[in-house]
Order: structure tokens, then C-alpha cells, then sequence
């Protein structure tokens, strides 16, 4: 078994203990269950045990609770943003504002980041600090990307640029705080985890990326959501931008009236865009963005001090998310 699928499985061990029981209000609690236990990738969580391990091995068991911690935070995020998102279905199940109401999604989620918080707070006195302080700034960020997501819903002039940045707010650096949270608690150097955090955050970019290509040409089935939701939604997708940018006048027109229908058949408006896409060649064009940035997240590796055998492993895991299709 690999280093990495042992990080997974101690992850997913200390999960099932610690949100196996409800306490009271069940009503609060059960959702945070449902959540935890639903079997997401708990890529935060091992990226964060990864960090560790390559500065000292034997602090790992350290990082545990904190790198739950972020899995909280992220369940926490995904709470909201499908309430946000009007999402209905998550790892093939309903989403908790779907079985519950957005009350429950609403409070349950605020729960789970003070959850959150409690378990960062279980990091090692001697690097308390600098781990809630990552921790905070990288939530707050998440706010922010969240934020913008929302605004750019509402515009049809979001640049490439802003794109990115509101993706590496929304996600990038929670990657790229996950692995610099362990690397802390691993006794790293200042250098090598300021390179491991350029790391995250551009492999988060292709990470996100690649949720929105899934989103549009993924299988529902293995996605764990419903194909199309973006589209619906206007989100301002790479995919989107792109094919503004890249239609010939008679395309770009047809996109932007699908963009101000007000009323439609949500399976009409998924396929006519999706033929927009494919019309202006976006499949392959955000496979090569995504590839863009995982080659730049590549490149923050290399001189990251002595690390050996775990930075390939790591490298190795980023490219499995690259080809994921879940
Ligand atoms: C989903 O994250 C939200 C995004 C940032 C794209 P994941 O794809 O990591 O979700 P799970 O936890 O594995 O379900
Ligand atoms: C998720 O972005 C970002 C956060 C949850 C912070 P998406 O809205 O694209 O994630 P999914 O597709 O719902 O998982
Ligand atoms: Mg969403
Ligand atoms: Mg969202
Ligand atoms: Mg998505």
C-alpha cells in the first residue's frame, strides 16, 4: 500500500470515530454526520498529512486532528455552497439543504466550522499559532472566493484573469493551506513551505479546473452531480469565459441569449451550450489551462530541500486528480 492511501486511511479511520454518534440536538448534528461520512476524496486532509511527513515522519500522528480539521472546514464550505449553488445531489446523495432544509444547512454547516476550529486547535502548542493563523486566512479567502463566484454570476464580462483569481480564493488555497498547515507541524523550512504552498495553489487552480470540465463532460454517476448545474447557474466557468471569447459572432450571440434566458428547459439550455463548447473547441483548451497550471505546480517542487521520495509520491497524487473522474 502506498504512503498516500495509508494517509487516506488513517484519515477516513479517524473520521468514523469521531462522527459515528449524534449527540443532542440531533437535528444539528446528524447533518454534520451525513456529511462527514459520505466518503468525499479527503484530499485536504492526506495533502496536509503529506506536508508533514516530508519534514518528519514521526510527526504525522500530530497533524491528524488538524487535518480532520480541514476536512470539517471543506464539508463545512460544501454545506453552503450547495445551498448557494441550489445543488441537490453530492457524492450521489441528496445534499443536506435537500434532506434537511436550508435552516439545517445553514446551521449544521455554521457547526461544523467552529468544529473546524476546535480541531486545528489540537495542533502542537509550539506551532499553535502559525497554524490558526494559516487556518483563519485561509478560511476568510474561501469567503472571498465564494463571494466573487456568486457576483460573477450576474455578469457576462468576467475576464480570464478574474476567473482565476476567484477559483484560487474559492479553492486553491485551501489546497495549498492544507499542505503548508502540515508542513508547519513537520518543523519545515520557511523556503521549502513557502514552494509547497506554490505548489498547492496551482495545483489547486487545475484542480478546480477540472471540477468545472467534469461539470460539463463528466459522468454523473461517477461525479457524484448532476452534469450541467454550472451551465445553469451562469457560473462564470473557464469554460464559459473561453467560449465568450472564442466564438465567431453567430455563437457568441446564441451563448449570451441562453445566458439571459429567464425562463427554459434546464436539459435544452445544458445541451445547447455544451454544443457551443464543443463548437469553439473548450474541452481540449481547458485541458491544456489545467495542464498549464499542474507543469506550474510541477516547477514550485523542484528545490524543496531533501524531501526525496514523498515529493514524487505527492506529485503522483496531483496528477491522479488531474485524470479523476470524481
Ligand atoms: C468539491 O471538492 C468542491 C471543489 C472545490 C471543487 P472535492 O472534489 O474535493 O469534494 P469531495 O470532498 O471529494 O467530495
Ligand atoms: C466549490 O466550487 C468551492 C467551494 C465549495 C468553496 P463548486 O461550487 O464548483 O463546487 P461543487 O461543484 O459544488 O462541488
Ligand atoms: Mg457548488
Ligand atoms: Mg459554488
Ligand atoms: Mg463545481
Amino acid at each position: 500500500m502506498t504512503l498516500i492511501k495509508n494517509f487516506q486511511n488513517r484519515i477516513d479511520n479517524e473520521i468514523k470515530t469521531l462522527f459515528a454518534t449524534a449527540e443532542n440536538p440531533r437535528g444539528l448534528y446528524e447533518p454534520v454526520n451525513y456529511s462527514m461520512l459520505l466518503g468525499g476524496k479527503r484530499i485536504r486532509p492526506t495533502l496536509c498529512l503529506v506536508g508533514c511527513a516530508m519534514f518528519n515522519a514521526e510527526a504525522v500522528e500530530s497533524a491528524v486532528l488538524p487535518a480532520v480539521g480541514l476536512e470539517v472546514f471543506h464539508n463545512f464550505t460544501l454545506l453552503h455552497d450547495d445551498l448557494m449553488d441550489n445543488s441537490v445531489m453530492r457524492r450521489n446523495q441528496p445534499t443536506v439543504h435537500q434532506k434537511w432544509g436550508a435552516n439545517t444547512a445553514i446551521l449544521s454547516g455554521d457547526a461544523m466550522l467552529v468544529q473546524a476550529y476546535q480541531l486545528c486547535t489540537k495542533a502542537p502548542a509550539n506551532v499553535l499559532h502559525s497554524v490558526l493563523s494559516i487556518f483563519s486566512k485561509t478560511a476568510l479567502e474561501v469567503c472571498e472566493g465564494q463571494q466573487y463566484d456568486m457576483n460573477f454570476e450576474m455578469r457576462d464580462n468576467v475576464s480570464e484573469v478574474e476567473y482565476v483569481e476567484m477559483i484560487r480564493l474559492k479553492t486553491a488555497v485551501l489546497l495549498g493551506g492544507s499542505l503548508k498547515i502540515g508542513a508547519v507541524i513537520g518543523g519545515g523550512d520557511d523556503e521549502s513551505i513557502s514552494r509547497l504552498y506554490g505548489f498547492g495553489c496551482n495545483a489547486g487552480l487545475s484542480f478546480q479546473l477540472q471540477d468545472d470540465w467534469l461539470d460539463v463532460f463528466g459522468n454523473s454517476d461517477d461525479f457524484g452531480k448532476p452534469i450541467g448545474g454550472d451551465i445553469v447557474c451562469n457560473k462564470k466557468t473557464f469554460l464559459l469565459i473561453s467560449a465568450l471569447n472564442d466564438l465567431p459572432d453567430k455563437g457568441r450571440k446564441e451563448l449570451k441569449k441562453w445566458l439571459a434566458a429567464k425562463e427554459f428547459d434546464r436539459e435544452d439550455k445544458i445541451a445547447a451550450v455544451k454544443n457551443l463548447y464543443d463548437e469553439a473547441n473548450i474541452s481540449k483548451k481547458t485541458r491544456e489551462k489545467m495542464n498549464f497550471y499542474y507543469q506550474n505546480a510541477l516547477e514550485r517542487l523542484d528545490g524543496i530541500k531533501d524531501c526525496g521520495e514523498i515529493v514524487s509520491k505527492l506529485k503522483e497524487f496531483a496528477h491522479g486528480l488531474m485524470e479523476r473522474a470524481r
